[in-house]
């Protein structure tokens, strides 16, 4: 039967793994070969590549991470780089490929699939792989499953991690809010999500948080007083404590970053508040997925697998998210153009567009 590499690319996130269990498993039902690239597409450049069985990814759909690896690969940038890898997946015979990864990854991985006959040809050339191999595999079919904690696909209601990171994020929040109602303190909270503000908006409003800072809409011209006048006005309703979530991206009118510490001064120096800092960082794309981050992956691995041995020449990839709760199948170059604009948008301070867009992301 065909073989099929599967490679998980760029941050890793919960989910991935169920992913990579129902890619492999469904492969062996189907008679296909799945074939694990280790370490993301670096494992293709180092030829650190191996088949993988039915027991090889038993017991990991309640693991983080990605037991394949991950890495954002320099050498795959370079030309050097992705002859190797081509020469490497010629020589195991692999020309399908399901990449679970972020817009970067999946970018990339688009780029090589339209250079793949040029780099097979350069291969014959240099002697390196034989014409007849070239023949045999004269393109890459490629199907894209987003996984990034961001939730930041343009096209895809989720990405997987992205509710892991969500539960872990309101977990912290509860944590913090009991002790800061006992002493009436103020904590200033960042979360990840580099250009995209959903896991702070979802958790701001999941944690029951009494002011929000995100990347996509800088909060007004005079922010410090309008967060002094949230949390002042939450004490006068008989809060004990105040939490402030500040999404890393988050940045001013004027595009300035505004970070946590930023605001804790704020708060120090406007309301004589001894706020305390939490950064929460990698915890929340680390843990256990969640219940929904273990079926969806599996039904969208389980499809990716359907998906990519029907492609045929000439066909654009695709990306499998999902939309309105059923699996959606996007165009590669369109939702990750569309993703790329929004984070342009933000570095361009134009936040009416961005947020507009992101609007749009959710509800068209
Ligand atoms: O894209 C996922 C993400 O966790 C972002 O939220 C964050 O900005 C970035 O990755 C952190 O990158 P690294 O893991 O390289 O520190």
């Amino acid at each position: 039967g065909p073989k099929i590499g599967i490679l998980t690319s760029g941050g890793d996130a919960q989910g991935m793994n169920a992913a990579v269990r129902a890619v492999v498993r469904t492969a062996l039902v189907i008679g296909a070969t799945p074939m694990a690239i280790q370490e993301g597409w670096q494992g293709a450049v180092d030829n650190s590549i191996r088949e993988l069985s039915w027991s090889d990814v038993s017991s990991i759909l309640n693991q983080g991470g990605t037991i394949i690896g991950t890495a954002r690969s320099q050498e795959f940038r370079e030309k050097e780089g992705r002859l190797a890898a081509a020469e490497n997946l010629i020589n195991h015979g692999i020309d399908k490929l399901v990449v679970i990864g972020g817009d970067g990854s999946l970018t990339g991985t688009d780029c090589f699939r339209n250079e793949w006959s040029e780099l097979l040809s350069e291969l014959v050339a240099a002697g390196r792989i034989t014409q007849a191999q070239a023949d045999a595999h004269p393109f890459l079919a490629v199907v894209g499953l987003v996984g990034s904690i961001d939730n930041d696909l343009v096209g895809s209601d989720m990405t997987i991690g992205a509710d892991s990171a969500l539960h872990r994020i309101v977990d912290a929040i509860d944590a913090l809010s009991s002790t800061a109602a006992s002493h009436q303190r103020t904590f200033v909270v960042e979360v990840m999500g580099r250009h995209c503000g959903y896991l702070a908006l979802m958790s701001a409003v999941a944690g029951g948080c009494d002011y929000v800072l995100i990347p996509e809409r800088p909060p007004v011209d005079d922010w410090e007083e309008d967060m002094c006048r949230a949390l002042t006005a939450g004490r006068e309703a008989g809060r004990r404590e105040s939490i402030v979530l500040v999404a890393e991206g988050a940045c001013s009118a004027d595009g300035e970053r505004i970070d946590a510490h930023q605001v804790a001064a704020v708060l120090k120096e406007r309301m004589d508040v001894d706020a305390r800092v939490t950064i929460l960082g990698h915890v929340q794309r680390g843990g256990t997925p969640s219940a929904y981050d273990r079926w969806m992956p599996t039904v969208l691995g389980y499809a990716a697998v359907q998906t990519v041995l029907e492609q045929e020449p000439g066909e654009p990839a695709v990306i499998l998210g999902v939309r309105h709760n059923r699996i959606a199948r996007l165009d590669l170059v369109t939702a990750v153009a569309q993703t790329r604009n929004i984070a342009t948008l933000i570095e361009e301070k134009n936040f009416e567009e961005a947020v507009a867009a992101r609007g749009r992301s959710f509800t068209e």
